[in-house]
């Protein structure tokens, strides 16, 4: 599922994958090096936008055909789709005191052992990554030992220097390159992308319980009434610039019918939700800062991905969060956050 960006002659032929290269990043080609690279121009009409649509529900109850106005008594409008039954979106449904808290915990504590990460299977376990990347520190990979025991080797952080010395025999990497490569980190039960199952029995951190609260209170439109979500695995996704995740449906779980909380923080990005079969034409919408997604029923069993994020100043939209980040303290949130974003993916498993 992540990395599927494949080329490939079967790839190119379906419509989702035809959705995801035309959004996806590209730079013009320019003949002189100098110039800083542009993005090509990409024509984002058809993006379904839930923050105006809900701005002009808000004043008039218009609304575009195919997005209908799920009533939940809540204090902002929900919407669906009338073709896609068991989709909600939740405009702006996190405050930005919530946005800072989750992304705070997915740069500090959810990537901590013994949670896994995708640095897991070439380095082992990595505590303190983040504190690591602020402090200018450099990993240096301990031999492993291969006594089968403890053969994830326990590798730590060094001061430059000392890395330097060290970086003769050993390999050495800044942790801010760690930190950009971190795609991916999981709380509670783990997913073992090898086996595409999930491990029950490998040792993790439970989710939070700040935000299994969170996930209940989001989930409850797309709850069975009487029921309530049960907040087991999480997936948090870490996207730099350029980065994309491939179409995918999310089918480990046990119970389709309880709904996939998917909870998005820093820079816009671009979501498309297909049909069940690749062939189907995805439909795009923004995803910014504080958006809430729940795919339940049949909206499960549709091919979803994300084909692009916006890191410029004027697509990314972050600028409130850039505020509450704007403490000297705080430096090192809101360089990662500037041209980053943070999906938190929240699933009820057995
Ligand atoms: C996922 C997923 C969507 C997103 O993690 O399975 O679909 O918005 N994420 O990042
Ligand atoms: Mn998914």
């Amino acid at each position: 599922m992540y990395g599927s960006d494949r080329a490939g002659d079967d790839a190119e032929r379906t419509a989702f994958r035809k959705t995801e290269k035309k959004y996806k990043l590209y730079y013009e080609n320019s003949k002189s090096t100098k110039k800083k690279k542009q993005p090509k121009q990409v024509d984002l009409s058809e993006v379904l936008d839930f923050k105006s649509i809900s701005e002009s529900f808000n004043q008039n109850g218009e609304l575009p055909p195919g997005v209908v106005h799920v009533n939940f008594g809540l204090d902002r409008p929900i919407f669906g789709l009338e073709n896609r039954p068991g989709f909600y979106f939740i405009p702006g449904a996190l405050t930005l005191d919530e946005q800072c808290t989750w992304i705070r915990e997915s740069l500090t504590n959810f990537p901590q052992p013994p949670n896994r990460t995708n640095h897991n299977i070439i380095y082992g376990p990595i505590s303190n990554l983040f504190v690591a990347a602020k402090e200018g520190k450099v990993f240096v990979e301990e031999e492993r030992s291969d006594n089968g025991l403890d053969s994830e080797p326990s590798a730590s952080f060094y001061e430059e220097d000392i890395a330097r010395s060290r970086g003769k025999t050993c390999k050495t990497v800044p942790a801010s390159v760690l930190l950009r490569k971190l795609r991916w980190s999981t709380l509670g039960l783990q997913f073992d992308w090898s086996n595409r199952n999930y491990a029950v029995s490998l040792p993790h951190n439970k989710i939070p319980n700040a935000l299994c609260r969170l996930a209940k209170r989001m989930a409850e439109p797309a709850m069975p009434i009487g029921e309530e979500f049960r907040p087991e695995a999480a997936i948090v996704n870490y996207f730099g610039s350029g980065d994309t995740l491939g179409g995918h449906l999310d089918d480990m779980e046990a119970d389709w019918s309880k709904p996939i909380v998917s909870m998005s923080f820093g820079c816009k990005a671009i979501f498309l939700l297909g049909g069940k079969s690749r062939q189907d034409e995805p439909l795009a919408m923004f995803l910014r800062s504080g958006d809430v997604v729940l795919m339940a029923g049949e909206a499960r069993e549709c091919f979803h991905g994300v084909p692009r994020i916006f890191t410029d100043e004027e697509n990314a939209e972050i600028t409130p969060l850039e505020l509450r980040f704007s403490d000297e303290d705080d430096r090192c949130f809101l360089d990662y956050i500037r041209t980053s974003r943070i999906n938190i993916n929240i699933r009820q498993v057995l």
